[in-house]
């Protein structure tokens, strides 16, 4: 059993700490934000993550989860502080670290012991050595510390199956025994666990994301030349998944990644290899594509509906993927922007992120169920591919629209079907697309 304090309960840190209690250890969570600290202390989750409540309750009734404001609290008697803050992208798309410098210098200020400080929040390539520096100047007195980068590679919606069931730990440090340590508490989890460099470790986390992005935009690229050439992506994605060296998994063409991670984690390494005077064309690349695909799914409806000025359009799905109610960066938000721009009337539901999105775009408006949704509205476009919304009776859905017109951004139905029910239905790569989408030369 090992005292370990968390710094950050947003979607990293609340299941790290959460998880790291499940298997036996003393955690103390902490966060600066009171309201969020006084909702887990009653109970209260900040972030819908499937199965997260049950697992927090359960650890803080026996003792080994507890949540706290302070650092002093916080930092008492534990043997590691896992710095799980945000780190959003910043001006010209460089990771934002003022949260990081905030943990660090309130861990120096508050440390009274050796600790071993482990970064998980997704930082650029050198920060380690950074937060190691800020930590040695701000110390009051020199008190032994050794920084360990242990970049996250959890999954929103599947994050706690994630953190279980590990493809592998990867660890980075200048210092042997603390990555030794930290390798202990990942032990139980029987996964491969990699020792590296710091800067080696942090470049792992940024060189996976963005090839788990290109995956994404390439299978999107493909989607859009098989609209042209009479191909369906689906079966593409499954011929090209039995090769051993692609894989069936992240080849679901759709309407572009969203986020917290791939939009920021691409941009920020293309900075990176800029500011180092390098092009990085595939990555910008990437980043093209995505922005593309979301505006394709957009250009689907100016082509079926003609004029989108006072149409009504309804959205099923507001958050960045299913199981989360996380809409950074949602695809949904940004066709939901964008028609509202074209003076549409935008309608949606999603069965977790409405509070979220309601804050965010407030002029849209929210339905009780895809039902409702669907009612008098000129055309339906699937945005988030929650369960719920793949056994719609679609019968009662096309009864009650004004025109049966299916934009299925994320490809959950079947084209014949939805046909032979009387939909105008376009998917995302499924064959020839009516009439097309020329990209613009802009593009
Ligand atoms: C995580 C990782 O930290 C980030 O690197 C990754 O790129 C995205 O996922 P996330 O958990 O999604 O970030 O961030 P967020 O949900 O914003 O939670 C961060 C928490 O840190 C917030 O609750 C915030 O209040 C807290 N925080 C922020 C602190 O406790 N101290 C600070 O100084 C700043
Ligand atoms: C991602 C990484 O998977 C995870 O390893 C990292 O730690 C954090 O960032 P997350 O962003 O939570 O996790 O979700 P993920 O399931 O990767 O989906 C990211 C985006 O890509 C979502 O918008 C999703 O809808 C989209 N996506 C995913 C596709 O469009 N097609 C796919 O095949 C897979």
């Amino acid at each position: 059993m090992k005292k370990i304090c968390v710094i950050g309960t947003g979607y990293v840190g609340l299941v790290t700490g959460t998880c790291f209690a499940d298997l036996g250890n003393q955690v103390t969570a902490l966060d600066v934000n009171e309201e969020k600290i006084r909702d887990l202390q009653n109970g209260i989750m900040p972030i819908y993550e499937p199965g997260l409540a049950e697992m927090v309750e359960r650890n803080v009734r026996a003792g080994r989860l507890s949540f706290t404001t302070s650092y002093k609290e916080g930092l008492k008697d534990a043997e590691f502080a896992f710095i799980c803050v945000g780190t959003p992208e910043g001006v010209d798309g460089e990771a934002d670290l003022r949260y990081v410098r905030a943990a660090a210098e309130s861990i120096a200020e508050n440390m009274d012991h050796p600790l071993i400080v482990v970064n998980k929040s997704t930082v650029p390539v050198g920060t380690g050595d950074w937060v190691a520096d800020i930590i040695a100047s701000k110390q009051p007195k020199p008190i032994d510390f050794a920084v360990v980068s242990c970049p996250e590679f959890l999954r929103e919606g599947v994050a706690i199956s994630d953190f279980m069931h590990p493809d592998r730990t990867v660890l980075g440090s200048t210092n042997p025994r603390a990555m030794e340590a930290v390798a202990q508490l990942f032990l139980p989890l029987r996964a491969p666990i990699m020792m590296t460099d710091l800067r080696t470790a942090e470049m792992i986390k940024y060189a996976s994301n963005a090839f788990l992005a290109t995956k994404i935009s390439f299978i999107n690229e493909i989607s859009i030349i098989c609209e042209k050439l009479g191909a369906d992506v689906i079966e593409v994605a499954q011929g090209m998944g039995f090769d051993k060296r692609i894989g069936p998994h992240f080849l679901q063409a759709g309407v572009g990644y969203g986020g917290s991670c791939f939009p920021k984690d691409v941009k920020a390494l293309a900075y990176m290899a800029q500011t180092h005077g390098m092009h990085p064309q595939l990555l910008t690349s990437v980043m093209e594509i995505n922005e593309f695909q979301r505006r394709h799914v957009a250009l689907k409806l100016h082509d079926l509906l003609g004029e989108i000025q006072g149409k009504t359009i309804g959205l099923l799905g507001l958050a960045f993927k299913e199981n989360t109610d996380d809409i950074r960066e949602s695809p949904a938000l940004a066709i939901a922007r964008h028609l509202l721009e074209q003076g549409a009337h935008v309608k949606a539901y999603d069965p977790e992120a409405m509070e979220n999105s309601r804050r965010a775009v407030p002029e849209i408006e929210m339905c009780p169920d895809a039902y409702k949704v669907a009612e008098n509205a000129d055309a339906l476009v699937v945005v988030t591919p929650w369960n719920e919304f793949k056994q719609l009776d679609m019968v009662r859905v096309r009864d009650s629209m004004k025109q049966p017109i299916l934009v299925d951004g994320r490809n959950i139905y079947e084209p014949d079907t939805m046909k032979s029910l009387g939909f105008i239905y376009r998917g995302v790569g499924r064959g020839y697309d009516g009439n097309g989408i020329e990209r613009s030369a802009a593009d």
